[in-house]
Formats: C-alpha cells, sequence, structure tokens
C-alpha cells in the first residue's frame, strides 16, 4: 500500500511526542490505518534547534511551501495562535491534505470556515487535541453521541486554574500564593492571562458546544469571567456551604431548547458532585442527555504527550478516511441552531 504523507507544523512539546510516537508506534499505526504513515516535513520556527530522532533532511522554515507541496495526504498543525495557521491550514485544504489541528483558538474564531473549507475540497478537519488535551470529547460528542440529544455540557477545562484553585481549597493559600506555585512547577506560563482569565476556557467551551448542539458558536459568544478576583475568604464561605470552587465551562441549550448558551466563570459546586473531586491539573466535562443520562470524561487536559495522543487518535481516524476516500461528518451536520449571545449576566 502507498504511504500516507505526513507534514508537521511544528515541533515544540506537542509537536515532537507527534513525531516520536509515529516513529516507535509506525508498525501499529501503519495496521490501525491500513497504510502506513511517513513523515514527509517538519515545518519550524527555529531550525538550529536539535531534535532528537527526526531527520534533519525533513526541517523545514517554509511551512508555506510545505502545505503546498501537493503530495500530503494528511497536515498536522501544532503551531496554535491564529495565524499563520489559519492561512497554512487553508492552503493544505487547497492542495489536497486533510488537517489535523490541536489550535482551540483558531477553532473558536473560524470553525465554521475551516469546515466549509475541509468540505468544498473534500477533506477531513480534525481537532480532538483542540480540548482537554487527551480526553476524547470532540468524537464522543460528534459521534458516539449523535443520536441521543445532549442538553448540558459543565466542564473543568483548564488544568492551570485547577491547579491553582485547588491549592486555594486545600492549604487556604490566597490567589497570588497559589499562582506563585503554578509559576514554579510549570503549570501556569510566565504570562498566565489566558489561562486566569477564562480566555482559554472559553475557547474550548465554544468548540464544545458548537459539537455537543450541533451548531456554531464562536468565542464572542461565550460570556467569559476569570478566576482572578477568588479569594481565600470565597473558599472558606463556599466550605461552610458543603461546597468547593472550580472554573467551569457551561454550555447548555436556553429557551425551551430553541438555542445555545455558553459561559465560563467561577461557580460553587457541592462537594458531592462529580467535578468536586477533580483535583491538581486535571480536566474534566460531565454531559446529560436525554438517553445516556450523565456522562463524565475525565484525564490530563494538557502536556505533550497526553495531547499527542489525541493528535495521533485523529491521524488514525484521518488516515482511515484516506484510505478508504471518505472523509468524517463535515460542515453540513450542522443545524444552524441559533447562538443567544450571554453579554452581561
Ligand atoms: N493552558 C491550558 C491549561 C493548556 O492549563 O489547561 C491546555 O490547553
Amino acid at each position: 500500500t502507498r504511504p500516507l504523507k505526513v507534514a508537521l507544523l511544528g515541533c515544540g512539546v506537542v509537536g515532537s511526542e507527534v513525531a516520536r510516537i509515529m516513529t516507535t508506534h509506525a508498525d501499529d499505526l501503519a495496521a490501525r490505518i491500513g497504510a502506513p504513515v511517513e513523515l514527509a516535513g517538519v515545518a519550524v520556527r527555529r531550525p538550529d534547534k536539535v531534535r532528537e530522532g527526526i531527520d534533519p533532511a525533513l526541517v523545514t522554515t517554509d511551512a508555506t511551501a510545505l502545505v503546498k507541496r501537493g503530495d500530503l495526504d494528511i497536515v498536522v498543525e501544532v503551531i496554535g495562535g491564529i495565524e499563520p495557521a489559519r492561512a497554512l491550514i487553508t492552503t493544505a485544504f487547497e492542495h489536497g491534505a486533510s488537517v489535523v489541528s490541536a489550535n482551540k483558538a483558531l477553532l473558536a474564531q473560524d470553525g465554521a470556515a475551516l469546515h466549509a473549507a475541509a468540505e468544498e475540497h473534500g477533506r477531513d478537519l480534525y481537532y480532538e487535541a483542540a480540548v482537554a488535551g487527551a480526553i476524547p470529547l470532540i468524537r464522543p460528542l460528534r459521534e458516539s453521541l449523535a443520536g441521543d440529544k445532549v442538553n448540558r455540557v459543565l466542564g473543568i477545562v483548564n488544568g492551570t486554574t485547577n491547579f491553582i484553585l485547588d491549592k486555594m481549597d486545600s492549604t487556604g493559600a490566597g490567589y497570588q500564593e497559589a499562582l506563585d506555585e503554578a509559576t514554579a512547577l510549570g503549570y501556569a506560563e510566565a504570562d498566565p492571562t489566558a489561562d486566569v482569565e477564562g480566555f482559554d476556557a472559553a475557547a474550548k467551551a465554544a468548540i464544545l458546544a458548537g459539537i455537543a448542539f450541533h451548531t456554531r458558536v464562536r468565542l464572542d459568544d461565550v460570556y467569559r469571567e476569570g478566576m482572578t478576583e477568588v479569594t481565600a475568604a470565597d473558599f472558606a464561605s463556599a466550605k461552610e456551604m458543603g461546597c468547593t470552587i472550580k472554573l467551569l465551562a457551561i454550555c447548555e441549550r436556553a429557551g425551551d431548547g430553541a438555542s445555545v448558551t455558553a459561559r465560563v466563570h467561577p461557580a460553587m459546586i457541592p462537594l458531592s458532585h462529580p467535578l468536586a473531586s477533580v483535583r491538581g491539573a486535571y480536566n474534566a466535562v460531565f454531559v446529560e442527555s436525554d438517553a445516556a443520562g450523565q456522562l463524565m470524561f475525565y484525564g490530563p487536559g494538557a502536556g505533550g504527550a497526553p495531547t499527542a495522543s489525541a493528535v495521533l487518535g485523529d491521524l488514525v481516524a484521518v488516515g482511515r478516511h484516506r484510505v478508504s476516500g471518505t472523509t468524517g461528518p463535515g460542515e453540513s451536520a450542522y443545524a444552524a441552531l441559533p447562538v443567544s449571545s450571554m453579554g452581561e449576566v
């Protein structure tokens, strides 16, 4: 069988793990897909950095030329951010490749247009890694639960803030002290704004709401409130009420099911709720649906290897489609359920 040619855009924490697993698990991947996968090129920003296990001849700084090659089956985008990722993904579709992306910001902003581009060219766009790292969520919502009716998706989708809140809860520490520890341990970035102000969780909420309710929700539709104002005193009062505080992404049907809302804010939850026991930097998403009832998805929501696991799962799914000449559900699978902008609640 002809090998499937895969280009990797980005070779940081996630990309290097993807490349490593593609090599170490090559035989298993070939067996699952029905064709071997071949790393055809790796686009990086800093070519001089030593990348163990990657043939230097495959490394290029010209990502645009790589996606224009015309012989690629799958482009894996793990650069993040809006541009150049958006232009590269669009160009990849135009040149016949399917795309696997881990880019939550881009999918939350431009998911509809990118899906439409994929469909126009008869290609796949998969992005399991964009929400909650290793935890399977996109495919379960898009495929396993597609015959059910999901009513609510409630989740802890940011590990950094869960680590900070958990620290505050278990030690009585204030926000700043807990943030400093998260930074020292490498959970929080030097600039923690995207995490602590809820932007990261809001992007994930937009993606989850769109998939769960078969509609389109953009980042701007999501009401967002960060967790920087939560104090040790808030935790003390929560405890008195048998509760803890979590930064939650809440996506639900509104107006008797006629529309959809999505929001991110700190919320008190009873200690008896399964989400209360999600500790440290873990993520968990609670799904309520008509027929299935209550489901919870739990696991590591970030990190090189867990995120690579989700990327590789997509690579197998998309690879199988390339072999059989099909695609997964595309833009036309989404009905136009109106989105109620949350504005200020
Ligand atoms: N900053 C994110 C988190 C990484 O803390 O969960 C995964 O998107």
